[in-house]
């Protein structure tokens, strides 16, 4: 049996086999579920779980010695749904947390994202390991160039092995966050109510076929069937485009603002590229 040490004094056992690193992901449309499953690999699978964070309940989680979060960039900060995960983690379950935050840039717009989760984290005890932003495809309004998203993956790629690195020795990041990056931060926090307003636009057209996969999907839980079982979409929308590109009739769309979502889909099938 392994000894492990909490960074709040306890010591915690782990049989031989028990999973010590946690990676929870939040991935809408699949970029970031690509690159989970990477550090996954890189981790050693053997020493991981993998968890969809929409469908983990946080107050349910195992402890372990280390804990991953990643997540995609919306309007420069975490998701709702990811907030909320977090505010309701425990106290005291890991030795530490390491936050990836995946835009489709690494530059400075996306560099203040983690931090209101860095602050939460540490209001409950917890040291920040690893802390980095990811660049992967845009997976709305317009599909990259190919020769782009290519760059795109062998970066990451790369960098994932360099994470998996961070965080097995337990090399802790530290990056300064500049002014400009904290405002464009504030501001994108008024992206919340327009993408609930988005939600109110989607509809399911004729080619529904009632299959249900939107309304299991949804990581807000704000798509229902109706009285003559066709989707019913709430108030509660992230404006994810999950919801629009997993649909297998291509039935869900925008009323409005039909220029949102990638017209011919969102294909990261990047083992092929
Ligand atoms: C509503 C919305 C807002 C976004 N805002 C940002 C952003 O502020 N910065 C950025 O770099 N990417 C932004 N993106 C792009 C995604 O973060 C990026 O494509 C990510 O890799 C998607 O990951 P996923 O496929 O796992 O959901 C946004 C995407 C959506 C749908
Ligand atoms: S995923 Fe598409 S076909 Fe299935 S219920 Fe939703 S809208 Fe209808
Ligand atoms: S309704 Fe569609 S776009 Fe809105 S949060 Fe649910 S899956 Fe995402």
């Amino acid at each position: 049996m392994d000894k492990y040490l909490y960074s709040r004094g306890k010591i915690v056992y782990f049989k031989k086999g028990e999973k010590l690193i946690t990676i929870l992901y939040f991935s809408p449309t699949g970029n970031v579920k690509y690159l989970a499953e990477k550090l996954s690999y890189n981790l050693g699978s053997e020493n991981t779980s993998l968890l969809p964070l929409e469908f983990t309940n946080p107050e349910h989680l195992e402890p372990g010695v280390q804990l991953v979060i990643m997540y995609s960039i919306h309007a420069f900060n975490p998701p709702r749904t990811v907030r909320r995960f977090v505010n309701k983690i425990p106290e005291g379950l890991y030795k530490n947390i390491s936050l990836i935050s995946v835009g489709c840039a690494e530059s400075w717009v996306n560099k203040a994202a983690s931090s209101g989760l860095k602050k939460k984290l540490q209001e409950k005890g917890y040291s920040i390991l690893v802390e980095e932003i990811m660049a992967m495809p845009l997976s709305f309004i317009m599909s990259f160039p190919e020769d782009l998203i290519k760059k795109q993956i062998l970066t990451a790629d790369n960098k994932i092995g360099e994470i998996a690195n961070s965080v097995l020795s337990e090399d802790a990041s530290d990056s300064i966050i500049p002014l400009k990056s904290k405002i464009l931060h504030g501001l994108g926090k008024a992206e919340g109510p327009a993408a609930r307003m988005f939600g109110i636009e989607l509809h399911a057209g004729r080619d529904c076929t009632s299959c249900g996969i939107c309304v299991k999907n949804c990581p807000e839980k704000n798509i229902r069937f109706n009285k003559k079982n066709k989707p019913k979409f709430g108030l509660s929308c992230l404006m994810c485009m999950r919801c629009i590109y997993n649909c297998p009739e291509k039935a869900i769309s925008p009323r409005i603002s039909k220029f949102i979502p990638i017209k011919e889909g969102f294909n990261n099938d990047y083992e092929i590229l």
